[in-house]
């Protein structure tokens, strides 16, 4: 019994420290947000959020679609086996109690040779397929066709519960380069751009983007479908 009395005592206690840990990251990611507000009120006039840019007219969308059975099925199964990496928002959430691990899993194709660092999405020479690659072959052959020189991270994103994915902004630097296509085998995720300020949405309704994910917030709503959000 002491022992059973011990062991629940270490874990509220590692719960309530991670509780707190959660609570001040999320309070730092406020004030960053709130900082970041303050600083852009002088933004060039011609720049307007909410906004994305549908790449679809520069990829074969009939291809991309024609994956949508093969890549759900790969998808389900990796997720059935429950070692799938947990996807975080980072600290910059919009809103300060939503979840920073919202429940979407990430496969990834791509690994850096450097310990995970999310400023290295634009040293293209530091990324390697990932043991995961083979296994996606067919994606990794779409992939080949997309218009880019070089290629960095590559992952795949999933909920098998539908769940929502927490708006937020990826980072604050506006220095790093993120070039990069967002994709999708189907169009049911309801994925959206969101403005700071005026909190005004817009939903994703193409195959394919290109988004600035650190002046604006992006998330999508859960759908409560099971198998359902690439
Ligand atoms: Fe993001």
């Amino acid at each position: 019994m002491i022992g059973l009395v011990t062991r629940i005592g270490r874990s509220v206690s590692w719960r309530s420290r991670r509780a707190v840990r959660e609570l001040r990251e999320g309070v730092r990611g406020y004030l960053i947000n709130k900082r970041y507000a303050e600083l852009h009120v002088d933004r060039d006039p011609r720049i307007t959020y909410p906004r994305y840019k549908s790449l679809d007219e520069y990829i074969d969308v009939e291809k991309l679609k024609s994956l949508d059975g093969y890549l759900r099925k790969k998808v389900e199964s990796y997720l059935k086996t429950r070692r799938c990496q947990e996807f975080e928002t980072g600290l910059l959430k919009q809103k300060l109690l939503s979840r920073r691990r919202p429940g979407s899993k990430i496969i990834p194709l791509a690994a850096s040779t450097r310990p995970f660092s999310y400023h290295d999405v634009e040293k293209t020479d530091l990324w390697k397929p990932s043991e995961y690659a083979s296994d996606f072959a067919d994606l990794m052959d779409f992939i080949d066709t997309l218009p880019f020189k070089a290629t960095s991270r590559i992952i795949i994103m999933a909920d098998d519960l539908g769940r929502a994915v927490s708006a937020h902004r990826d980072h604050s630097y506006t220095e790093v380069k993120h070039e990069f296509i967002w994709f999708r085998t189907n169009l049911k995720k309801p994925f959206y751009m969101q403005d700071s300020k005026s909190k005004e949405k817009v939903y994703i309704e193409s195959y394919s983007a290109w988004f600035d994910t650190v002046n604006q917030f992006h998330g999508s709503d859960g759908t409560g479908k099971i198998g359902h959000q690439y």
